[in-house]
């Protein structure tokens, strides 16, 4: 398909040379698309874009309503990923240089409705990564998740190039579509760039439906009930990472020369590895009189699939990679802040 429009009106009456020079500037810039950008990742990952590219360099897009943190801070358009024709549109008539797509459905969603998430997961994907090709686009990240290695994987220390066996439709989904980005960097050049992201805590925006999500929860259930009931037992450990830290990693796997990009299917990430067990004890260092339960559910077996911990020295040599928090420190800072957001 070829779509061809032009770019909006820009709106300068004013012929001041300052402003011409900024506009000027502004035509240079480089003009963002994030895609699922009301989610756990999407909204910290936009409003840090904006800091660095401007705010009306970043377009916000989800199929949800406008999440409250980024109201005010840039544009957000209304968009079904889904509906490549709308996206073309979107990415012609805003310029569009880099595509950031964070939609997905996650892990312990997709195991109840498995046919579905396969479909938005790939199509989804396949969308943006045509387009990026039909319009030349300078790059495009998507996410891939520990969720690609399965039971025949290491469990410990998990390498970047190992035994792949997922058993989810999550981790199916995920490991295809680093097949795809392969493809499309090899065969058309497309520069995609991705990363492997274990499970990710947050006090901003709350998690999508994860198997990690418990890291979450935990938190928040520790601040309003003083006890929390685990879905998972207290001996699972899984890969984790604190959300500053996966913001970070983004970016500057974004911002580094192509040239250090020795993988485009997902780079393994890693920070810090832990079970309930082991948070619960680090809430309670904070908060004594806090309890833990277990009751796990069909989410144990999908974390009983996944490793325990990852191997990402590719990432740290590639392109510097280094993680900033370990597990005293997120749960001291997730403290910090989580009480004065939940009062909002
Ligand atoms: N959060 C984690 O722990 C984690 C871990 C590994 C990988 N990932 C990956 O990172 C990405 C973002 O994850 P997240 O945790 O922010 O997910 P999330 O579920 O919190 O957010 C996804 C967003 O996409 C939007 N969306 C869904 N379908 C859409 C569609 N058809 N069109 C437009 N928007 C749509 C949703 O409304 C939601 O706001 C996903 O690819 C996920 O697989 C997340």
């Amino acid at each position: 398909m070829c779509i061809k429009i032009l770019p909006e009106p820009t709106n300068i009456t004013c012929n001041k040379l300052n402003l011409a020079f900024n506009y000027q500037q502004s035509m240079k810039k480089d003009k963002i698309l994030v895609i699922g950008a009301c989610g756990q990742i999407g909204v910290e990952l936009t409003l840090a874009l904006r800091k660095m590219y401007g705010e009306g360099n970043v377009i916000a897009s989800d199929l949800r309503e406008e999440h409250e943190l980024l109201r005010g801070t840039g544009p957000y358009v209304s968009l079904d990923v889904m509906n490549k024709e709308m996206l073309h549109v979107l990415v012609i008539r805003h310029n569009i240089t880099q595509v950031y797509l964070l939609a997905a459905i996650l892990s312990a969603t997709g195991e109840k409705n498995p046919l579905l998430a396969w479909h938005i997961n790939m199509a989804s994907l396949l969308n943006v990564l045509d387009i990026a090709k039909e319009e030349g686009l300078d790059k495009v990240y998507w996410p891939s998740s520990i969720a690609v290695f399965g039971p025949n994987s290491p469990k410990e220390d998990t390498e970047q190039h190992t035994i792949i066996e997922p058993t989810t439709i999550y981790g199916i989904s995920k490991f295809a579509g680093e097949r795809w980005c392969e493809y499309y960097n090899h065969r058309y050049n497309v520069d995609v760039r991705s990363l492997r992201y274990p499970g990710l805590i947050s006090y901003k925006s709350a998690p999508g439906g994860g198997t990690t999500d418990y890291a979450v929860e935990i938190f928040h259930e520790a601040l309003e009930e003083k006890s929390y009931k685990c879905f998972l037992r207290e001996d699972t450990y899984l890969p984790m990472m604190y959300m500053p830290d996966a913001i970070r990693a983004t970016i500057e796997l974004m911002e580094s020369d192509a040239s250090k990009i020795s993988v485009r299917a997902g780079y393994n990430l890693a920070s810090m590895s832990f079970s309930p067990k082991e948070i619960a004890a680090e809430i309670k260092k904070h908060i004594p009189d806090f309890t833990i339960s277990y009751e796990p559910d069909y989410r144990q077996a999908i974390a009983d699939g996944w490793p325990g911990s990852i191997n990402d020295e590719l990432a740290r040599k590639d392109w510097g990679w280094n993680h900033e928090y370990d597990l005293p420190k997120m749960v001291e800072d997730m403290l910090t802040n989580l009480p004065a957001q939940l009062a909002k």
